[in-house]
């Protein structure tokens, strides 16, 4: 396989890989390289959500999909939709999050495959949260791994949000009061995979956070809105533009990632598969 850096941070592209029949050796490589650059894009695909699936298996087992109603027949592939015709105030994805942070054990890997994207709009953007942790000060670092993170569906997936969802009219997403409940995380955790430290963090799915120094709710919303801030800065960021075709796997354990809402009346179709992970640690 021939690999590409795409930035001199996270993301890269990978020529010569028919992913309908991969060797074990050809997958465990693959998933060496996804751990390595964060985001891999691989294009020219063309999986049927069975193939999806069975290569998905090729990267490790298959991690639930709360909320989400996947695509009939495939239990394990989530058709990621926005018709034409659909109102611009929301999309699925159109915030900085992780996959399902809020899980006791959150998904290792993503893979979105495109399946009829617009000409011009809807890209995604990844940012890496070990260049995150590598760019802070070691009086930051040692501040940010004492603090434990409270991570909950409850801003995206509560019954007060049906409404917001139920716009898009394709996808079947099911709000829940199980949207309160809480997990706590590692803010700094340790990659099982490169050993490398990574801040575990979205403002999405981290609601609260527990450290000494945090002893006020204000002192709280701070931390949040700076860890907001200093993760998304475009310095640790990659921006991929879609086209029919792409798979793009992304390891969910040292990046977040934020899907555009930048294409009026366009349709823009992708299928979803994750993978499983193990609870996160320092
Ligand atoms: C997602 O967050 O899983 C969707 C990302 C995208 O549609 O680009």
């Amino acid at each position: 396989m021939n690999v590409e850096p795409l930035t001199g941070v996270l993301g890269a592209r990978i020529f010569g890989l028919d992913l309908t029949c991969l060797s074990s050796q050809q997958a465990a490589d693959l998933r060496h390289e996804v751990c390595r650059h964060q985001v891999v894009v691989i294009p020219e695909q063309a999986l049927s959500p069975a193939q999806q699936t069975a290569f998905s298996h090729q990267l490790g087992p298959f991690s639930p999909v709360p909320f989400v109603e996947p695509l009939a027949g495939f239990p394990e592939v989530i058709s990621v939709v926005k018709e034409a015709f659909e109102p611009n105030a929301f999309n699925f994805g159109g915030v900085w999050h992780s996959d399902f942070s809020f899980l006791e054990s959150p998904p290792a890997f993503t893979i979105l495959h495109a399946i009829d994207v617009p000409g011009v709009g809807g890209d995604t953007v990844w940012s890496s949260m070990t260049a995150a942790w590598e760019a802070l000060t070691s009086d930051q670092q040692e501040r940010f791994a004492e603090i434990t993170a409270v991570h909950s569906a409850s801003a995206s997936y509560s019954p007060a949000q049906q409404a917001l969802h139920s716009g898009l009219s394709s996808m079947d997403i099911r709000t829940s009061d199980d949207a309160q409940a809480t997990q706590e995380h590692p803010l700094v955790c340790t990659h099982l995979e490169t050993g490398e430290q990574t801040l575990f963090f979205n403002g999405t799915y981290v609601r609260s956070l527990r450290g000494s120094d945090l002893d006020s709710p204000a002192a709280v919303e701070k931390t949040l809105h700076w860890l907001h801030q200093w993760t998304t800065h475009v310095r640790f960021t990659f921006r991929h533009r879609w086209r029919n075709g792409d798979v793009v796997i992304w390891d969910n354990r040292s990046t977040q990632h934020v899907a555009l809402n930048d294409y009026p009346g366009q349709r823009r179709q992708l299928h979803r598969t994750t993978v499983a992970g193990t609870p996160p640690n320092k």
